[in-house]
């Protein structure tokens, strides 16, 4: 196994490793361990079934299922069709065509998510990227008054904003079923105990405890940190890429692309392993 460093201080190419096989616990542990210390985590040239992206899924932590279940693998739940393909005049998977806003997933979820797994399928000519934020360098590169400011606060978050903002459907039963909720915006990573951001734009309500005004202005000053260039890697996909993120230290978005070409992604995540949860 090798690995390349892609983008400014993380993102990472790991080599040598097909994983369309299963993996030895070595193995298992030095891809863990990059990813972790890297944040996200490229393999190419992958051929992969869905099966497989669970087996890889479920080295890190427990599998869940997307709750807008409109485009979950009907035999397969815990995978998710990304996609603006119809057939017949349905639509193949979620998402569209449009551009995706800065979000980390599962944010409005209480155990968040620990990580996402993308794997391309159906990749466009043009546009397409998902570009990763690191949350731990962003926090890093705050001055220390805006440390200051956000270390005691919390930020209420909602599936019902990003529905709206992408325009998504969400029926009722899914809206109640993820009620808004809050997060610490610091917090430390279950792991290797780095202290990032914890932060999701697209799904963002206000900042707890703050006026409107007050949390739009504070949010909107995270964010610039969460989103600068120099600490942004933008993934260009090829066929046969899959790539991990760690939801817990990254942020991410997604380019839009001319409506006329296909793009498929297969998505699966997974939570953090139960142990860890209450550290984060
Ligand atoms: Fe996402």
């Amino acid at each position: 196994m090798q690995h390349e460093l892609l983008g400014p201080g993380f993102a990472v190419e790991i080599k040598g490793v097909d994983l369309s096989q299963a993996q030895s616990d070595e193995t298992v542990r030095r891809m863990r361990d990059l990813w972790l210390e890297h944040k996200v985590a490229v393999f190419r040239n992958q051929a992969l079934e869905d099966e497989d992206l669970i087996r890889f899924a479920e080295y890190f932590g427990p599998t869940y299922v997307y709750v807008r279940d409109q485009f979950n693998d009907r035999q397969r739940p815990v995978i998710t069709i990304i996609s603006n393909i119809e057939e017949d005049g349905r639509k193949l998977g979620d998402l569209g065509d449009g551009e995706v806003h800065w979000h980390t997933d599962q944010a409005y979820s209480k155990d968040g998510s620990f990580g996402t797994i993308l794997y391309g399928v159906e990749i466009p000519e043009d546009g397409g990227a998902t570009c990763y934020g690191d949350l731990a360098q962003a926090y890093a590169a705050m001055p220390k008054d805006l440390q200051d400011r956000i270390a005691d606060k919390s930020v209420t978050y909602s599936i019902a904003r990003a529905a709206e903002t992408q325009k998504l459907g969400l029926p009722e039963s899914q809206r109640k079923a993820k009620p808004p909720l809050s997060h610490s915006l610091v917090r430390i990573h279950p792991y290797i105990e780095r202290k990032a951001l914890y932060l999701s734009p697209n799904h963002a309500l206000h900042v707890d405890g703050m006026t409107a005004e007050e949390s739009d202005a504070l949010l909107q000053e995270i964010e610039a940190y969460a989103t600068r260039p120099e600490a942004v890697y933008c993934h260009q996909w090829r066929k046969g890429d899959l790539v991990i993120h760690d939801n817990t230290t990254t942020i991410h978005r997604r380019d839009p692309f001319p409506e006329s070409q296909r793009r498929l992604l297969r998505r699966t995540g997974f939570l953090l392993p139960e142990d860890a949860r209450e550290r984060f």
